[in-house]
Formats: structure tokens, C-alpha cells, sequence
């Protein structure tokens, strides 16, 4: 059997007889940008998110730069964030002309320690942008005490964890922003590219509108350099349809992780260390399910995989501060161990909602076999 590590063609399928209609709709009515659609959308993602409001953006990467942007966060003040993300959290950083500044994270959970951010605090420093890894949410209550006592902003990279909660509380509803992406692969995925920022700030979400479109506040009147964020009536149209499957989506992918667990505990395996939920994750949405693998054995783990048809990904072998881009900033190995470590032990295996009980049992009973 080959088992990719996602397959979004069933999920296609369950639900094109819903998407066909709204796609039939807005070629008809020919209205392409913002809109209707966009609106509609933009309300039912705040009320999911359990915020007042939401901004449709062209992606994840811009919601993260809109959200700067809007803050007027740039040249000479500095942002800090996790080591252990994806290329761009740290990218929107530096594209504002902002100094991304490091504090290592929590290996067992992923993400960012609060414990070692206040050391990184200085009078540049001017936002936290937590990330909720994986689609588990960082444990906000101690970022969020922090940024109130030094006056930061908190945008929270919420890519991965769209309906995660922590302490019963919905990713996007702790910071002064939250980000998310509808790239096809994430748990609410459009078909092309897409993100949202949404926010509980009437001003910034003002702002957020006026920003996404070139920084127009009435047309041609431009009273900021925004950008063109703005989110396609045609993404947001399949992403309304897909919001309304999400929740059941999310079931499946928890059922399939708590599948796994048990299946790897009778297997028995050794030298693999599974994916950890932190005492406030409240709801985990599994965007990935990353295990780790001990002993310098992930890399051969990967392959003896692939030779059996089993897709597995490594998110992510390269920590943010030894990359070559910011080479600029001095990061040097041994400076973030966490992120350093999990970067050579990481491996995602496949965890999508329509996944198998028996693509599972293949999956653990060949990494048993290659760990024995
Ligand atoms: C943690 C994180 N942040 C930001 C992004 C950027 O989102 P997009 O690909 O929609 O630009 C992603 C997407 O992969 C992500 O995983």
C-alpha cells in the first residue's frame, strides 16, 4: 500500500457538490476581489475563532506582514520569536526591515518557552510572535502577561492551528493579531493561496482593510503604504464551504492521533518519543503529528520509510537562526539546543482525517520494524 503523507482528493470529493455551486455562482457574477464572499467568509472565521472580527489576506506569509505593517513595526526594532517554524514567521520579520531576536523552545510541545523570553527583551524589542507549531497553541497566558508589562504587541502565528485552544480559548483570539494561511495543506486549506489576520482591536481591524489594499481608505485617497493583501472571492468561497466540515476534520485528526499513541505503546516501539500536549492545550488540531526519533536514526527512519511507500516529512531540519539569509544575525550552533536537537529528530507522518486504521497499522509496524 502506498500512503502518501497527505491526500487532499477525498476530502475533494466529499464536499464538491457543495463547491461547485458557489464556484458556478462567482464565475457568473464574475466579481473576483473582496466582495460578497470575502465578507461572508471574513464573519463566519471571527465568530469560529471567537473574535470580533477578521481581515481575508492573500496568504499566511502576508498576514504576518500586514500585522507588522499595521503595528508599524520595522527598520531598527526588533521582534522576538521561535528558532522552530516555518521560513515565514522569521521571513515577515525581516521583511518589515525588523530584527527577528530568538528564545529557544519547549522540545516537548514544540514551541516557544515563555520562560526564556524576558531575557531577550530590550528597548527595541517591540512584538512576541508566538507560533502554535503543528496545531498546538504556545502556552499564551505567560507571553501574554509578558507583552502587557513591556508594552509589546502579540501577533500570534496561528498557520498551523486554526480551532486549536488553549485553556479553552481559540488560537487568534489571544494577540493583538492572529494570523492564519489557507495554503492547501493546512487543516482549512483553499485552492491556491490564502490567509486571514483576525483581531478583537476595532482600530487595527480598520486598519488591517485600509493596509490589505494599498493603504486606500477611500479610493485613491492613500493615507498609509499598504500592499496588495487582498483575499480572492474564490478562495474565500471554497473556504466558507470547507469552514462548516472543519470541526469534524479536526475529530478525525485528534482520533487518528490518539490511534497512533495506542498503536505505537503495544507495538512497543523504542527510541521514538511522540508528539506532547502541554498542560493548557485544551484542543490539539494535529495539523502534523511529529514524532521524534533518537540516536542520529531519524534520516534512515525517513528513507526505510519511503522504500515501503510511506510519505513522512521533516518539519523543519534547518533552525531559523543558522540559516544562511540571516547569517547577519550571528546565529551560531549551540545557541537555541531545543531547536537544534528537535531539528535532527523531527518526522511527520501522515495524520489527515481520512487516513486509515490500517494505513496506520502498516505505518507503525514498519517503524517498529526499522527501530527494532
Ligand atoms: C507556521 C507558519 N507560518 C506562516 C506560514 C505561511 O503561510 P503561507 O504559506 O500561507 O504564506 C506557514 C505556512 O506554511 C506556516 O506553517
Amino acid at each position: 500500500m502506498t500512503i502518501p503523507l497527505l491526500d487532499l482528493r477525498e476530502q475533494y470529493r466529499s464536499i464538491e457538490e457543495e463547491i461547485l455551486p458557489e464556484l458556478k455562482e462567482l464565475c457568473a457574477s464574475q466579481h473576483f476581489i473582496l466582495g460578497e464572499k470575502v465578507e461572508r467568509f471574513e464573519h463566519e472565521l471571527a465568530a469560529y475563532c471567537g473574535v470580533p472580527f477578521a481581515c481575508g489576506v492573500t496568504s499566511g506569509s502576508d498576514a504576518l506582514i500586514i500585522s507588522l505593517m499595521v503595528d508599524g513595526i520595522g527598520a531598527g526594532d526588533e521582534v522576538i520569536t521561535s528558532p522552530f517554524t516555518f521560513f515565514a514567521t522569521v521571513g515577515a520579520i525581516a521583511r518589515v526591515g525588523a530584527k527577528p531576536v530568538f528564545a529557544d523552545v519547549d522540545p516537548r510541545t514544540f514551541n516557544i518557552d515563555p520562560a526564556g523570553i524576558e531575557a531577550k527583551i530590550t528597548p527595541r524589542t517591540k512584538a512576541i510572535i508566538p507560533v502554535h507549531l503543528f496545531g498546538q497553541c504556545a502556552d499564551m497566558e505567560p507571553i501574554l502577561e509578558i507583552a502587557r508589562k513591556h508594552h509589546l504587541t502579540v501577533i500570534e502565528d496561528g498557520a498551523q492551528a486554526i480551532g486549536a485552544e488553549c485553556r479553552g480559548r481559540r488560537a487568534g483570539s489571544f494577540g493583538d493579531f492572529g494570523c492564519f494561511s489557507f495554503f492547501p495543506s493546512k487543516n482549512l486549506g483553499g485552492f491556491g493561496d490564502g490567509g486571514a489576520v483576525t483581531t478583537s482591536d476595532p482600530a487595527r481591524a480598520k486598519k488591517l482593510k485600509i493596509f490589505r489594499n494599498h493603504g486606500q481608505s477611500e479610493t485613491y485617497i492613500h493615507r498609509f503604504v499598504g500592499g496588495n493583501f487582498r483575499l480572492d472571492a474564490l478562495q474565500a468561497a471554497v473556504l466558507s464551504v470547507k469552514l462548516r466540515r472543519l470541526d469534524r476534520w479536526t475529530a478525525a485528526r485528534q482520533a487518528n492521533a490518539a490511534e497512533y499513541a495506542r498503536l505505537f505503546r503495544e507495538a512497543g516501539v523504542q527510541g521514538i518519543t511522540l508528539p506532547g500536549e502541554g498542560a493548557w492545550c485544551t484542543r490539539h488540531v494535529y495539523n502534523q503529528y511529529t514524532i521524534r526519533v533518537a540516536d542520529g536514526r531519524r534520516d534512515a527512519l525517513k528513507q526505510f520509510l519511503n522504500e515501503r511507500g510511506i510519505g513522512s516529512s521533516i518539519y523543519y531540519p534547518v533552525p531559523l537562526h543558522l540559516q544562511e539569509c540571516f547569517a547577519a544575525l550571528g546565529g551560531k550552533r549551540g545557541d537555541f539546543p531545543a531547536a537544534e536537537q528537535l531539528a535532527g529528530e523531527v518526522l511527520s507522518i501522515p495524520i489527515y482525517p481520512e487516513s486509515t486504521t490500517a494505513m496506520r497499522q502498516e505505518i507503525v509496524g514498519a517503524i517498529a520494524a526499522c527501530m527494532k
